[in-house]
């Protein structure tokens, strides 16, 4: 049984003031967050808006992640983060190889392999993000793709890292565009992306591996998502940055009227 995971991605959003209000609105939004054990809630805030992040949460079992991080581990790189120093900020979880990492900042997949490496060595875990772009899925390739980028960034891992690792699915063509991919779509693809990591570095652990959808995830179509069968949580960018939406999202709401 595969426990699910939904995390808020804010990406270059919230100054400290409003990431504090927005855990206080979004605890009391949720019935007693404390106990609730069912699944795993993630925040991905800025990092300027870290420790305020995780001031607001102390008491509730919401978790802290990341944006992305630096593969190395110290020295003269500046402006960069490292794995550890998002450890000791109360981090346990980072976002590696975001579509918007791979396209605005030239990330490559053996960037992305350091950086799951570095991560997995300071005893956090990463999630990682593939997903295919509009052309590619058009015309056919979309699968070479996501088998070059998951074979890539996922180099040299053991089966023994599964459990400490996350996979988001994030088509490029569904992230902030308002399109979602059909729960069938991201379906197949899950489960295509299972069956070539269990064929490949992860063997049988591969079940266990927990993956994510991602791209216009919303509160009208996360229980259709969650109801497909390799679809194990959500990776959330838009409507992460309302309290009330995100609340709904980690319930796997239906807005009201809307038959289930
Ligand atoms: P979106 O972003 O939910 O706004 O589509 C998802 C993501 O980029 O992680």
């Amino acid at each position: 049984m595969r426990r699910p995971i939904i995390a808020a991605n804010w990406k270059l959003n919230m100054l400290r003031q409003e990431a504090h209000d927005f855990v206080v609105a979004f605890l009391s939004e949720l019935n007693n967050p404390t106990q609730d054990a069912s699944l795993d809630i993630v925040i991905a805030p800025p990092f300027t808006a870290l420790d305020a992040t995780r001031q607001a949460l102390t008491a509730s079992n919401v978790a802290l992640a990341g944006q992305n991080l630096s593969f190395e581990s110290s020295g003269a790189f500046t402006g960069e983060i490292s794995a550890e120093m998002l450890r000791d900020a109360g981090c346990r979880y980072c976002i590696v190889g975001h579509s918007e990492r791979r396209s605005l900042f030239a990330e490559t997949n053996t960037d992305v392999a350091r950086k799951v490496r570095a991560l997995l060595e300071a005893d956090l875990q990463p999630i990682v993000c593939v997903g295919e772009t509009l052309d590619e899925r058009e015309s056919g390739r979309d699968q070479a793709v996501l088998a070059a980028q998951l074979d890539g960034s996922l180099e040299g891992l053991e089966p023994e890292d599964t459990r400490n690792l996350i996979l988001a699915y994030e088509p490029v063509w569904a992230i902030g565009t308002g399109r979602t991919a059909t729960p069938e779509q991201a379906q197949a693809t899950h489960a295509f992306i299972r069956n070539h990591l269990r064929a490949g570095p992860l063997g049988d652990q591969a079940k266990t591996l927990r993956i994510q959808y991602g791209g216009s995830v919303k509160p009208d179509n996360i229980r259709t998502l969650m109801a497909q069968p390799d679809i194990d949580g959500a990776l959330v960018g838009g409507a992460s940055l309302r309290p009330d939406s995100f609340a709904r999202i980690v319930r796997f709401d239906q807005p009201e009227n809307t038959p289930s």
